[in-house]
């Protein structure tokens, strides 16, 4: 074991190479095991690859060429039309992947949640209209009834981030996992990355003893899925075709077997459902075919122009818009998993706090620093065939991003959109909800609303807030 004067000049040497060896400046000042995190800290840092993006030698892309390329993606729409097979039939392929134990659930919830300023991790937001159940329970609860529905074990792989991971553990060990089996949940930790500050490039410390860092993005993913063994585990388990989603859109159709099925039947590597976009420059990832290979371009990244371009019948020509629900085969995220740039790398420029030379707390009201993060859509270009399917935002979309007073993407908003789709299940059945009154169906009562019609009374009037769960009786 190296002394600490040994150690303070390896990691001097190692620094003062790319110019970043102020980190050090408080090494006299903080104890042995402050130097320890600290030196662990530096020691994960590609050095080499960070000077690269604190000089944009990444290639930086030409996104009004890229819009001018860009066609709408292959897709079949929310009827159905488009593919070469039915609905029925896709549902069919979907169900039979699931039964034979071919499909794990991945849901990501390693961010940090700065809009939303809930001081815990996002997974545990009350978002229930009725209940009050969680997000985590909200997918745990509709993993079990798939679970039981096909009489099959699901693996569930969670992702957290260091600021999300202890309390994430807790959470679900607390809750006896939610009601799930703990053989079948693993949570991972994704990676992290270092903020710089943005004029200068040079690291922040957050304290004395402690870079910047903060999650890698949900493109760290796929490293995190290798690193933790867990694609290992999911190969080991039979498991064919990971289905992702991010842990804070209530409604995300995780494990759904039509999805599933269109993904199959496509013969796709990755299959991402997207919605029909609203208005031209509604803030979601634009999902086009360039030359053929499908990807995506960011809502600030694309012209204007292209954006209200419309096809012959008048509508939206690049109209698919990302919500971040995909199906990963296995054996494609193990090839991008074991080439370390598969993923590029996105700057943002974000607020964060950090100590000056003096060694005082800054907590900037302009964004100060530059963040590097991995987008797991970034893996679309380099997948075969991949594929697209659409969904209505009333049945799969409804992001908890903002606090509430925000015009878009709260968690009232969220509550309501739950609250209005399964009314709109309880009228297909011929039922009534009172106006004003919040319902809420646990998929453990009923998964869709053909399950709901059976267990359902048509004369059913709803008049005060009701939550259906497994307990309902009728
Ligand atoms: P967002 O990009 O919306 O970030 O993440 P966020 O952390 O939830 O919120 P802000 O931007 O700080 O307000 C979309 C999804 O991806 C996950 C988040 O947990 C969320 O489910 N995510 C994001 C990660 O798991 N890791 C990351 O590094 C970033």
């Amino acid at each position: 074991m190296p002394d600490q004067n040994e150690k303070f000049d390896e990691l001097h040497n190692r620094l003062k190479a790319h110019q970043q060896e102020h980190v050090l400046r408080f090494w006299d000042e903080i104890s042995d095991s402050q130097r320890k995190q600290l030196a662990t800290q530096i020691e994960e840092v590609d050095l080499v690859q960070l000077d690269a993006l604190i000089a944009g030698q990444d290639a930086e892309q030409d996104f009004a060429a890229m819009a001018k390329a860009a066609a709408p993606p292959p897709s079949v729409n929310a009827e159905g039309s488009g593919a070469n097979w039915t609905v029925a039939e896709a549902r069919q392929r979907g169900e039979q992947a699931i039964r034979d134990g071919q499909v794990g659930a991945v849901i990501v919830a390693g961010g940090q949640g700065t809009r939303l300023g809930f001081p815990q991790p996002k997974g545990m937001f009350p978002i229930g209209p009725v209940s009050n159940r969680t997000l985590f329970q909200f997918f745990a609860d509709r993993l079990i009834a798939i679970q039981q529905a096909y009489s099959v074990k699901i693996p569930l792989f969670v992702m957290t981030s260091e600021a999300t991971d202890d309390e994430t553990h807790a959470y679900f060990k607390e809750h006896d996992y939610l009601g799930l089996s703990p053989n079948d949940v693993v949570i991972f930790k994704q990676g992290t990355m270092p903020a710089v500050d943005a004029e200068t490039g040079k690291l922040l410390l957050a304290e004395k003893d402690s870079l910047a860092l903060s999650p890698d993005g949900h493109g760290g993913t796929v490293a995190a899925l290798q690193r933790s063994g867990c694609l290992q585990e999911a190969k080991d388990r039979g498991v064919r075709q990971l289905a992702y989603i991010q842990v804070d859109n209530p409604l995300a159709h995780l494990c759904d077997p039509t999805l599933l099925g269109h993904h199959l039947m496509a013969e796709s590597e990755m299959t991402t459902q997207v919605i029909r976009k609203r208005y031209a420059t509604e803030r979601v990832g634009n999902v086009v075919s360039i030359d053929g290979q499908v990807q995506i371009i960011e809502y600030s990244d694309l012209p204007d122009s292209a954006a209200e371009a419309t096809d012959q019948e008048g509508q939206l020509r690049l109209w698919a818009g990302n919500i971040a629900v995909h199906i990963i085969d296995v054996d494609f995220l193990q090839r991008a998993s074991d080439s370390s740039d598969a993923l590029p790398f996105h700057r943002a420029r974000k607020k964060v706090p950090y100590l000056d030379a003096a060694g005082l707390v800054h907590d900037p009201a302009q964004p100060n620093a530059t963040k590097f993060e991995r987008f797991i859509f970034d893996l679309l270009p380099q997948a075969k065939n991949a594929f697209v399917a659409e969904v209505l935002p009333c049945q799969g979309f409804a992001p908890v991003k903002n606090a509430e007073g925000a015009a878009t993407d709260t968690a009232s908003l969220a509550r309501q959109a739950i609250s209005e789709l399964h009314q709109s299940w309880i009228e297909s059945s011929g039922g009534v909800v009172d106006s004003g009154v919040q319902v809420e169906i646990n998929p453990l009562f009923a998964i869709n609303p053909e399950e709901l019609s059976g267990k359902i009374s048509p004369k059913m009037q709803v008049q005060t807030d009701r939550y259906f769960d497994t307990l309902s009786r009728l």
